[in-house]
């Protein structure tokens, strides 16, 4: 298939697109580069433009002849999206709403759509199933939950064929070791503890001992990014063959606390990591883990990498291999 990937350079959509075409499809990962890196994107054609541009994304869609796109282009950061929601609304609210637009006018049919666990705000439940209610607690979920209801309203008045997957927390790195994690600023957890392996970090911090879990710190479900791609490809084929738009949550089922997650990277690197212990992150709830059995039975996905220990241990590799990350692009002046 002909796939237009929104978002290619960054982490989770680099690592897609290594699959895609390595699953023999033609791609074009399409980037800003506002946060991803252009040597993240190996095989693929490579264009370098916003979402804002309409005019060009609708006349690539039709150049190309696409005929899906998977979109990863979108602002990730619960944090930024409590101090600047303006941006997150016209990130991925409007700039979502112009590839709509354009997929509508270039008659692309297929979408598979990044969505996120921060979707549901603090659970009620656990694991979370899909149906669980969703009271995002943030302008990041908020924004994400937007877009997902206008691809509901676009399915149903065009026509549109979308799946919708909701991300708990990607981690880990390419096991050939070709792509990896790096971000800048980097807020998550796996990559901040192995900077922090590598001398880059003085010390790991841990956000909260006093949340009701039993070592007292965060649980969350971390999900292999490559098991993350893998999930892409199957949702594509699932709209190809006809299936209906649906939205899948996309997690291990399994849930990690921070102190385990920093225990288990201490015995990859091979040494114990200095550590502090500090306040809560505010807009961090206690437990989120997923419910990821509707996936498995509908699309037949199974992860490859599910357990810690392997996904902290493809991430080290990238970290140590490249541990001032991907080479930087030159500056255009
Ligand atoms: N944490 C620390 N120290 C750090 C960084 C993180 O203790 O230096 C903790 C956090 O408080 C949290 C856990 O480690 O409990 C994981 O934090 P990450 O920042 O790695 O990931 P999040 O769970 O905050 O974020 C993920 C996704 C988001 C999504 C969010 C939903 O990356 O896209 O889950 O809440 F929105």
């Amino acid at each position: 298939m002909r796939i237009l990937v929104t978002g290619g350079a960054g982490y989770i959509g680099s690592h897609t697109v290594k699959e895609l075409v390595a699953a023999g499809h033609y791609v074009v990962a399409l980037d800003n580069l506002s946060r991803g890196r252009r040597a993240a994107v190996r095989q693929a054609k490579f264009v370098r433009a916003d979402l804002a541009d309409q005019k060009l994304i609708t006349e690539l869609l039709r150049a190309e002849k696409i005929e899906a796109v998977m979109h990863f282009a979108a602002s990730s950061l619960v944090g930024e999206s409590m101090q600047h929601p303006a941006a997150y609304y016209q990130n991925n609210v409007v700039n979502g709403l112009h590839l709509l637009e354009s997929m509508r006018q270039a008659k692309t049919p297929y979408l598979v759509f990044s969505s996120t666990a921060a979707v549901y705000g603090e659970p009620t439940e656990t694991p979370i199933p899909e149906e669980h209610p969703t009271i995002p607690t943030n302008p990041y979920g908020a924004t994400k939950l937007a877009l997902e209801g206008a691809l509901a309203w676009y399915s149903r008045a065009y026509g549109l064929k979308y799946i919708s997957l909701r991300y708990f927390n990607a981690a880990g790195a390419d096991p050939e070791g070709d792509l990896g994690e790096d971000h800048d600023p980097e807020t998550h957890l796996i990559p901040l503890v192995l900077k922090a392996a590598l001398g880059q970090l003085p010390a790991v911090k841990i956000f909260g001992r006093d949340y009701p879990t039993p070592d007292g710190t965060c649980i969350r479900d971390y999900i292999h990014v490559t098991d993350l791609a893998r999930a892409h490809l199957l949702a594509l084929k699932a709209l190809a063959d006809g299936k209906e738009p649906a939205v899948y949550n996309l997690g291990n089922g399994n849930g990690y606390s921070v102190l385990e997650v920093v225990q288990t990277a201490e015995k990859v690197v091979g040494r114990t990591l200095p550590k502090i212990f500090t306040g809560r992150r505010p807009g961090d709830p206690a437990v989120l883990v997923a419910s990821a059995a509707k996936i498995k039975r509908d699309l037949k996905w199974e992860p490859l990498y599910s357990d810690l220990p392997t996904i902290i241990e493809t991430a080290w590799r990238w970290h140590k291999k490249h541990p001032q990350g991907y080479p930087k692009e030159r500056k255009i002046t």
